[in-house]
């Protein structure tokens, strides 16, 4: 039996390797690590699968994808989960689930095996994309069935089998990381009246407080809601999102301290650092606030909260999510032009934005009478609005006399 299994290289997932050997007579497993940019975690994975009992190791770089055909449509849709997170995990789960399911169909895999808990999100992001795409693999959750129940149990576990632990036991945060985001759960988040120690807790920028006391500015500029340049160069997604985390991170910003529902029920605390993601959706409003129409600005909002919700929920292959983005994408025909944002300790705040396409007329809007916008019509436009409003007022009247 084949098994692809998704490998990270962390504690779970290296207990995962002698676990299915003892587990599954006879299997051959496949690790597979999906580079959506967790930086440093890659180095030297494929010895280390080997050298745990992998029979072979993939390292896929999917980076530019992930920023591409999954980021993206993301910030197009201004997708927010709960008014607060930018969903860093919940849109990496599809793309990785989707390269697993990739490899276990070109390997002929029987079954894919995944370190994510019984009591999370990623089990269900994972599963839901397998089942789109290979709807015949098994799936394999150690977490749901094994006798494990902690790490320290899981330290132990490789311990016992002269296993090397591939982290100290000085305990740490649940992280996850990519292009995009860096997650926090566990330690003191779990209790929601502590305050998070951000001093020993952030990793991709600085609490407000250490940020530089003189502004950064920088300028962004889009085309149909996807942005080509930053200070004037045009940049790829890659370079883009490393420099705006750079330069986030430097000034304090995307910092998201949340207790969220959780799609099993639960309600779980997580700290989020999304310092470049924070100043892009930040931008890509700014040009919306300037060439969508009234009408299109707030049905969007409402697919905004859909879109969010569908992605936390590991609905990304689903009919519904890809109408959506067919309908996100028609209103960004022409959201293209060019932002400038100041950066200050933990804020973004505007600094004029421009687009060719941009339906503010100053002419119109100005406090100076013009041509095109007549006062005297404001009249008959209030009293045909404000009809149903003096009709009930009389009716009220009469009815109580
Ligand atoms: N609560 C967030 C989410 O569901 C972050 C999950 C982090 N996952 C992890 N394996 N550490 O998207
Ligand atoms: C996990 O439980 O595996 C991580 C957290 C989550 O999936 O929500």
């Amino acid at each position: 039996e084949k098994i692809v299994l998704a490998y990270s290289g962390g504690l779970d997932t290296t207990v995962i390797i002698p676990w299915l050997k003892e587990n599954y007579e006879e299997c051959e497993i496949i690790a597979v690590c999906v580079d959506v940019g967790q930086g440093k975690e890659t180095d030297g994975l494929v010895e280390k699968a080997e050298g745990m009992g992998a029979s072979k190791a993939y390292i896929l770089d999917v980076r530019e994808e992930f920023i591409t055909d999954y980021v993206y449509p993301m910030v197009k849709a201004n997708a927010v989960y709960e008014s607060k997170y930018l969903l860093g995990t919940s849109i990496a789960r599809p793309l990785i689930a989707k390269k697993l399911a990739d490899i276990a169909l070109k390997e002929g895999a029987t079954a894919i095996c995944h370190g994510a808990t019984g009591k999370g999100n990623d089990q269900i992001r994972f599963e839901l994309t397998i089942k789109a795409f290979a709807p015949n693999l098994k799936i394999i959750a150690p977490w749901r069935t094994w006798d494990i129940q902690s790490r320290e149990d899981e330290i132990e576990y490789l311990l016992a089998r002269n296993i090397e632990v591939p982290m100290t036991k000085e305990q740490s945060y649940s992280r996850d990381r990519n292009l995009w985001h860096l997650s926090h759960e566990g330690l003191e988040l779990e209790d929601p009246k502590n305050e998070p120690n951000f001093n020993h807790l952030l990793q991709l920028g600085v609490s407000p407080e250490k940020a530089p006391d003189m502004a950064t500015y920088i300028d962004l500029e889009f085309k149909k809601g996807i942005p080509v340049k930053l200070n004037g160069k045009a940049i790829t997604p890659i370079e883009l999102m490393d420099q705006l985390n750079i330069v986030g991170g430097a000034n304090g910003i995307g910092i998201c301290d949340l207790v969220e529902n959780r799609v099993v029920g639960m309600k779980s605390r997580g700290v989020y650092e999304t310092p470049g993601g924070t100043i892009l959706y930040y931008a890509h409003r700014e040009l919306e606030y300037l060439c969508l129409d009234k009408q299109t600005t707030s049905y969007k909002e409402i697919i905004a909260n859909k879109f969010a919700e569908l992605t936390y929920s590991g609905e990304w292959f689903t009919p519904l999510r890809e109408a959506l983005s067919a309908f996100i994408d028609s209103t960004q025909e022409t959201v293209t032009g060019k932002v400038r944002l100041k950066l200050y300790k933990g804020n973004i705040i505007s600094a004029g934005s421009e687009s060719p396409y941009s339906l503010y007329n100053e002419d119109i809007a100005s406090f100076t009478t013009g041509e095109l916008y007549s006062h005297a019509d404001a009249e008959g436009f209030i009293n045909l609005f404000g009809l149903p409003l003096k009709v009930r007022a009389l009716m009220t009247e009469n009815a109580n006399k």
